[in-house]
């Protein structure tokens, strides 16, 4: 999505005008080294990142942004320690429950975007009730792709799509588009990746096919507003071509 958006006064670093990415979206790696670097445990890290994505959130609305989805847990990240994955559950739910009036006040909407199955239902309880919580929210959106991965959400449409009784004989993007997680969101600007990896990690495998890329060395606990307009600002340097000259 495109759009002009004059500067707000908390955005005076940045230039008169610019493009915001409507959608970004952002991969929030690093919690565990930030930990480790400061003799602290992992699950330590990942409070931290919560309170890292709560600023960022600030900031995305501030700059204009409409949409930010951020891979909060993968349907590969089971494999951890059971130790490691129930802190990462203990703090979504603390997070969840903390800001649910917070986001709600500032019109922030919440979704999740994932496979239900799998999640305890504990979870599941606080997600619904965040989204319930933050229905009417209007300023920016919060997508928390949770227990996600890029296949298996191509695969999930796919089951749906079989289900249905009167399917095109020619299958169009159009048409499977609908039965993604989340169909009517648009498709992401700018994917953020942070802590320097070069990868996607089955990370908005179908939506991110024309995404502008941008990595940071930063840990993810350490990423700042001022990170996210670096990368708004390299943004409106990209030509998007969408594969045409
Ligand atoms: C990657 O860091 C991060 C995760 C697997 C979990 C992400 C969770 C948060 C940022 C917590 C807050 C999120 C919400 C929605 C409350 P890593 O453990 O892979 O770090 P490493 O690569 O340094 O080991």
């Amino acid at each position: 999505m495109w759009k002009f958006f004059r500067k707000k006064k908390k955005n005076a670093d940045m230039p008169e005008t610019y493009v915001v990415p409507g959608h970004i979206a952002i991969i929030m790696d690093g919690n565990g080294r930030w930990a480790k670097k400061r003799g602290l445990s992992r699950s330590y890290g990942h409070r931290a990142g919560g309170e890292t994505l709560r600023k960022i959130v600030y900031a995305a609305r501030d700059l204009g942004v409409q949409y930010l989805t951020v891979y909060a847990f993968s349907t590969e990240n089971w494999k951890r320690p059971q130790e490691e994955v129930n802190k990462i559950m203990e703090i979504f739910m603390d997070f969840f429950n903390r800001y649910q009036d917070e986001f709600s006040k500032i019109k922030c909407r919440v979704r999740f975007m994932g496979r239900e199955e799998g999640i305890p239902a504990d979870v599941m309880e606080t997600i619904r009730k965040i989204e319930k919580v933050t229905e009417t929210g209007d300023q920016i959106q919060l997508n928390v792709a949770f227990n996600y991965g890029g296949r298996q959400e191509i695969l999930d449409a796919v089951t749906k799509m079989m289900a249905q009784e009167n399917r095109p004989p020619l299958i169009d993007e159009t048409y499977f588009k609908q039965f993604l997680y989340l169909p009517d969101v648009p498709e992401p600007d700018l994917v953020i990746r942070s802590s320097g990896e070069m990868r996607t990690s089955n990370f908005l495998m179908w939506e991110s096919a024309y995404s502008e890329f941008w990595v940071s060395d930063i840990l993810w606990p350490d990423f700042t507003g001022e990170d996210l307009k670096q990368a708004v600002l390299d943004y409106n340097n990209r030509h998007r071509r969408y594969g045409g000259l």
